[in-house]
């Protein structure tokens, strides 16, 4: 879903690192699977040793309850851009939002930015994102750099499909 984003972020010139399960198939990845803590900290030192310090990070986990979060977030030097799925602004759970910001605290170095996926509301209901408006609207917010960007909408939260 974010390819889109990272064709973008290679046009602008930067040097990449493409982090998952099967990312060596691509110019600057580097294969590892996230739930294995050890395997993703080698990924990172592989990242930060071939491009050098890591100053912007865009993070898809589809889970914050492991290690690699705060991994990644301690290498970071500069914006580290959080996307999270809808479920995160959940008005029933609304410590969501400020729980996945704690993979940054005390990191002085990690300035954390949050992207929720929202939805779309259409004429006759309403739908998920595109892909191509995740990596949008993803661009759009390392770009304009906001503190937390929703993408589509997640209000009134009754109307998500
Ligand atoms: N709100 C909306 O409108 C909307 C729309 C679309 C999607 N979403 C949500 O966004 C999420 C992502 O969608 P997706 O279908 O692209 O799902 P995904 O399976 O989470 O894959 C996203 C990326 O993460 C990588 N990945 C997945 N598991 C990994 C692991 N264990 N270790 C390392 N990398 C891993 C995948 O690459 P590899 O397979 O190479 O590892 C892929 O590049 C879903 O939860 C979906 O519900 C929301």
């Amino acid at each position: 879903m974010l390819s889109g984003l990272v064709e973008a972020l290679a046009g602008d010139g930067g040097r990449l690192s493409l982090l998952s399960r099967h990312a060596s198939q691509h110019p600057g990845g580097i294969d590892c699977d996230y739930h294995d803590a050890a395997a993703f900290s080698r990924a990172l030192e592989v990242a930060v040793e071939r491009n050098g310090p890591i100053d912007l990070a865009i993070a898809w986990f589809h889970t914050l309850r492991i290690a690699a979060p705060r991994l990644l977030a301690e290498q970071v030097r500069g914006r580290m851009f959080q996307v999270l799925g809808s479920a995160t602004a959940d008005p029933a759970h609304p410590q969501r939002l400020a729980t996945a910001a704690a993979v940054a605290e005390g990191l002085q170095g990690c300035q954390l930015r949050q992207v929720v996926l929202g939805f779309q509301v259409t004429g006759d209901g309403s739908r998920w994102l595109t892909n191509e408006e995740i990596s949008g609207g993803v661009l759009d917010a390392v770009r304009t750099d906001r503190p937390l960007t929703i993408i589509g909408q997640v209000e009134p939260w009754a109307a998500r499909p």
